[in-house]
């Protein structure tokens, strides 16, 4: 990891190497917990944190579906934010905020349990890779289906449900694949290990509904600007032969951005490079993160 010097903690600035947990931390035991990803980009106007307020926003609403109250407001939470990115003098980084049953109690009942809440911030550039951005990645299906909605709130970013995005990242790394792609219980296509993802068929641009998948800020941010340029969105549930004949595949996601997908399942997607509608609307994303788009600025926190 690219460490950084300060990491908030319930309150209080602590230096990086200081900010340890007790190894009977309730949520250790059972990820009960929940936390945000959000990066911070360089601008001529200085760093700037995309779309902070959703992001907390989805915060306390996943907290809320796991019934944790955070001991902060949410301005608290994005003052910590802008704090933590400060103190660290960060010009561009990755923001993970988390808040989770802490030490004291065992069991599952967690009334009564001390929550803790965790702001730390660090350099971490192209998840997928720099290749992966500008050519593409390979994803494979994975033989991991995304949790029934039945079984855990699917739009809470919970600590201990992450688990089934990890077998599907490495069954996917461990067959020579960078992606993993998601179905639900019932085959249809959902989203990546920690993507939502979308295809082109026709100049059409379709995605996954909410009540499939996370709803992902830049997923909503990127159905926003291709409708800005003109392009026809389209919300629906589609199976595994659509997105195999799809012309372009891209994947979006805070720390993947918006990544093409040129291969899944070792078949090619459109002409197996990048797609023109991939292109277009990851150089719109682009300007608008960097302050380049006055129409986005409004999507930007100044540090
Ligand atoms: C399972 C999953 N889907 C989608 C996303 C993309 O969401 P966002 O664009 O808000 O980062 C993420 C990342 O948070 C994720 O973990």
């Amino acid at each position: 990891m690219n460490e950084t010097d300060f990491i908030w903690v319930n309150g209080k600035m602590v230096k990086w190497q200081d900010a340890t947990t007790h190894v009977l931390t309730h949520s250790l035991h059972y990820g009960s917990g929940v936390f945000e990803g959000i990066r911070c980009y360089e601008t001529s106007k200085g760093p700037a944190v995309f779309r902070l307020k959703e992001h907390i926003k989805r915060f306390f609403e996943s907290a809320k579906l796991i019934s944790i109250k955070v001991p902060y407001t949410q301005e608290q939470i994005i003052e910590t934010v802008k704090e933590i990115v400060k103190v660290n003098k960060l010009k561009e980084c990755y923001i993970r905020p988390i808040t989770y049953y802490g030490y004291g109690k065992m069991g599952l009942d967690t009334k009564g349990a001390k929550v803790d809440v965790v702001v730390a911030a660090w350099p971490w550039g192209a998840y997928l890779g720099e290749d992966g951005l500008k050519n593409g990645i390979r994803a494979k299906i994975s033989s991991y289906r995304r949790p029934h909605p039945k079984s855990v709130p699917i739009h809470a970013k919970t600590t201990g449900v992450y688990v089934n995005s990890t077998l599907a990242k490495m069954e996917a790394l461990g067959e020579g694949f960078e992606e993993a792609v998601m179905l639900d219980y019932k085959g249809n296509v959902a989203e990546c290990s920690g993507e939502n993802i979308f295809i082109v068929k026709n100049g059409v641009l379709i995605t996954p509904p909410l009540d499939l998948c996370l709803a992902g800020i830049t997923r909503d941010s990127v159905i926003e600007l291709a409708k800005k340029r003109g392009i026809n969105v389209i919300e629906k549930a589609f199976q595994k032969e659509e997105l195999l004949a799809a012309d372009e595949c891209f994947i979006t996601g805070t720390a993947a951005e918006i990544t093409p997908v040129r291969e899944i399942d070792n078949t090619k997607i459109g002409t197996g490079t990048a797609g023109k509608i991939t292109a277009m609307i990851q150089e719109e994303y682009k300007k608008v993160i960097h302050g380049n788009n006055k129409d986005y600025l409004k999507w930007l926190e100044l540090i």
